[in-house]
């Protein structure tokens, strides 16, 4: 019975270690806690090297050009234009950000997951598999996509629960990999004909 519990308790510990491992964004441990490139010129660390808090500036906290459309001519008619804790210090230790991603006619942000954040995602202008005005949610870690299904351009303006969410496109993760996974393996993994694995990992 004893050695069930500690067993229990050594996966227990072992499930923490792993939670810890992936890295989540941190509980701030203090009001704000602005990113600095200059660890000699920082105060304290939770995430970034912070700032002396007594030099925050308002600018800290800003960003400007979300309404500029990123240029979508490339091979999948999408552009996500990203404002987290590299373009906005402030964000540091905050667990939030926000992305701006357009559309060409029939465009696509192919399937892909964010390791360390939840989206919640609106549609402003024209129709994904959803229309303007519809919010969606993509839970922490679960592989998603949008599809521009309209012949004009469309733009959505998502927000992520980590200051740095982070992005595995899966096609690239998988057939762009480096080194490369052994074609036979994806072939038996996927059920497709080794051509048709070495035709994709050419491609990525
Ligand atoms: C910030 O300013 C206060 C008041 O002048 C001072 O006591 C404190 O040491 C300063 N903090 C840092 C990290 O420089
Ligand atoms: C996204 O748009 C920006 C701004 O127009 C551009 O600099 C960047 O190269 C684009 N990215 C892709 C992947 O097309």
């Amino acid at each position: 019975m004893k050695k069930g519990v500690s067993f229990l308790v050594t996966v227990a510990l072992m499930a923490l270690a792993s939670s810890l491992a992936s890295a989540f964004d941190p509980s701030p441990l203090q009001d704000t806690c602005v990113a600095i490139d200059d660890p000699k010129a920082a105060v304290f660390v939770n995430g970034k090297f912070c700032k002396n808090p007594n030099l925050t500036v308002a600018e800290d906290f800003f960003f400007q050009g979300l309404n500029i459309p990123g240029n979508t001519e490339n091979p999948l008619g999408f552009n996500v234009t990203t404002v987290n804790v590299d373009q906005i210090p402030g964000l540091n230790t905050l667990g939030i950000s926000l992305v701006r991603i357009d559309y060409a006619p029939y465009g696509e942000n192919p399937p892909h997951t964010h390791p360390r954040g939840t989206e919640i995602i609106t549609v402003l202008g024209n129709t994904l598999f959803f229309n303007k005005g519809d919010v969606y949610v993509f839970p922490i870690g679960l592989i998603h996509f949008q599809f521009n299904v309209g012949h004009t351009n469309a733009v959505a303006i998502a927000a992520l629960s980590s200051q740095n969410p982070g992005v595995i496109t899966i096609a690239n993760a998988v057939f762009g990999s480096n080194p490369p996974i052994n074609p036979d393996f994806l072939a038996k993994a996927f059920q497709l004909d080794k051509k048709v694995v070495e035709f994709l990992q050419a491609h990525f």
